[in-house]
């Protein structure tokens, strides 16, 4: 029923999700269904890879037309690519590999940052400056905590958009590597209890810090939170968590995980297909998912 097997044709196109685990993933169910309601000739399917390189040379036969590549591969899947998108090759990661049909190169993608950071542009527009034409990032002060993969791709794409950024992460000297790549300013977690430069900040959280089953942690206290006029977190099980209940006590703007992980699909499967995403589609299933 998801995959539509008897349906296969040897003009179909196979794309995969590349990671491990992926069984728990429900990214074939969201694209399976996506393709069926725009009449797109594919299917799509979960791959357990143990060694990326060796897969992606040995067993990635030219009918893969494309990857999702999730957890641990993101960074690895960098350097098993023949071409990388420029951003995505700042970021350091890559979520989607685009077999390019002209001459069968693979290319590396990253539309996590497209999907959290156009997420948090509509979150300030909501609540600041509905009609912006630049990016309501350009000149905000932005605060992102990690500095993990999901770190980088915000903090980048955060600095593309003229903000000026700040890293807070539990290792403080992996915040200021990323710093200083980037050229913002690494912080401390107990430096982020007691930062309150501006009222007005945007706060991001990358780590997985009140993801289930640990509900009741959070990153940064309440009492912190004050300063920001608007918050995101990427985790997206629950769907609201701690750190984005208590911002919305202290009157923040909130935007979820979720908002992310649907907006890096459309976009992937805008990737894959070269069509429009079935939007309402999408967000129809994964909040029934
Ligand atoms: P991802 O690719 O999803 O960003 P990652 O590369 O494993 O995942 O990065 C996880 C981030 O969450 C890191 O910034 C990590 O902090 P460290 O650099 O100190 O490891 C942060 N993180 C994970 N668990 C955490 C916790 N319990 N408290 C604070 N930070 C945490």
């Amino acid at each position: 029923n998801v995959y539509n097997i008897r349906k296969i044709r040897a003009d179909t196109k196979v794309y995969g999700l590349i990671g491990k685990p992926v069984g728990q993933s429900k990214r074939p169910i969201l694209h399976n269904a996506a393709f069926k309601s725009v009449g797109f000739n594919a299917v799509y399917v979960p791959l357990l890879v143990d060694d990326l390189a060796n897969f992606l040379s040995a067993y990635c036969s030219p009918d893969f037309a494309g990857f999702s590549c999730t957890l641990p591969y993101k960074e690895t899947a960098v350097t098993c690519c023949d071409e990388i998108d420029p951003i995505a090759k700042s970021i350091g990661a890559i979520n989607t590999i685009i077999r390019r049909p002209a001459d069968g190169k693979l290319v590396g993608y990253n539309t996590d940052y497209i999907g959290a950071i156009s997420a948090i542009e509509d979150g300030i527009r909501g609540s600041w400056a509905k009609d912006a034409v630049v990016s309501p990032l350009a000149g905000k002060l932005f605060v992102v905590i990690g500095a993990g993969g999901a770190g980088k791709a915000l903090a980048y794409g955060a600095t593309e958009k003229g903000a000026r950024v700040a890293i807070a992460n539990r290792t403080y000297e992996r915040a200021r590597e990323l710093a200083n790549l980037i050229g913002g300013h690494a912080l401390t977690l107990a430096e982020l209890e007691r930062f309150h430069p501006k009222e007005g900040m945007i706060l991001a959280n990358t780590t997985s810090v009140g993801m289930r089953p640990n509900v009741n942690d959070t990153p940064v206290s309440k009492q912190a939170l004050r300063s920001y006029a608007v918050v995101f977190d990427a985790v997206y099980t629950p769907k609201v968590i701690r750190l984005l209940r208590e911002a919305k006590e202290s009157g923040a703007a909130v935007v979820s995980g979720v908002e992310m992980f649907i907006r890096q699909a459309m976009r992937q499967f805008e990737l894959f297909t070269g069509l429009a995403a079935p939007e309402g589609l999408m967000r129809n299933i994964t909040s029934s998912l």
